[in-house]
């Protein structure tokens, strides 16, 4: 059970205002009689504005892919960010990205406007991966690895937690850490002698970046998906 202009608002993309509009002017049914109180709660799927049923979702988990260029936040005042990217199919009120990219880092940014799962997922204390394509100036050393497994020392002393690294080439490896550090990957590399030129996020926790978006494409994530990045069963 909801508030009725909790559910219009959601379900109709309408501003809470709109919403509260709509229900005063009796274009809202409950179960088929009009309900002009905004504060009535209903179950959603008895709720019904234009002749449409309410499709109520309390919070939203959009994959997104993320371009150059812009950067990971609400509002960016001139600068192009992640939500202004979001299609007016998936908008809502709220959504902010969880968790930071760099404006030049690509790949994938979860979009939400759900507070404690963004938090869960970002904790170090969940142990939840990031997995980043790394391209550098330099060949990689091959003891590098080591040294990111045993926790790097940043300049400033910060100690990173324990990394995992796969060389994949002279100049390309893969890197999962389980924090997100200010510009932890890009630190993590300079502290070892080598500059990132290129860093894209390929997975969070279990779940990989959809290749078939396109960069600044993105689309809702499915239960099933929300479970394989906090790495819990999937339902049989
Ligand atoms: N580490 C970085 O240095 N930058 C990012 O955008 C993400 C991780």
């Amino acid at each position: 059970m909801e508030r009725l202009d909790k559910i219009i608002a959601v379900s109709f993309l309408l501003s809470r205002k709109d919403a509260k509009k709509a229900i005063k002017s009796g274009e809202v049914r409950v179960n088929g009689m009009v309900v002009t109180d905004v504060g009535f709660k209903a179950a959603p799927d008895t709720v019904t504005y234009g002749g449409k049923t309410a499709e109520y979702k309390e919070y939203i988990y959009l994959m997104m892919n993320k371009p150059q260029g812009v950067i990971s936040a609400s509002e960016g005042g001139s600068e192009k960010t992640v939500v202004d990217l979001v299609p007016d199919s998936l908008r809502r009120n709220g959504l902010f990205p969880a968790g930071r990219l760099d404006k030049d880092t690509v790949g994938f940014v979860l979009i939400t406007d759900d507070g404690a799962f963004a938090h869960d997922i970002l904790s170090p204390k969940k142990h939840i991966e990031k997995t980043y394509f790394v391209k550098t100036d330099k060949p990689i050393p091959p003891d590098l690895p080591d040294k990111f497994k045993q926790g790097v020392v940043l300049y400033d002393g910060t100690q990173c937690m324990s990394a995992d690294m796969q060389i994949t080439g002279k100049t390309e490896c893969t890197v999962k850490i389980k924090e997100g550090k200010y510009h932890q990957i890009k630190r993590m590399f300079r502290v070892n002698g080598l500059l990132v030129v290129y860093l894209k996020r390929t997975a969070m926790g279990g779940l990989l970046l959809d290749e078939t978006l396109a960069e600044g494409a993105c689309r809702e994530l499915t239960a099933e998906e929300l479970k394989m990045i906090k790495g819990e069963p999937l339902s049989s």
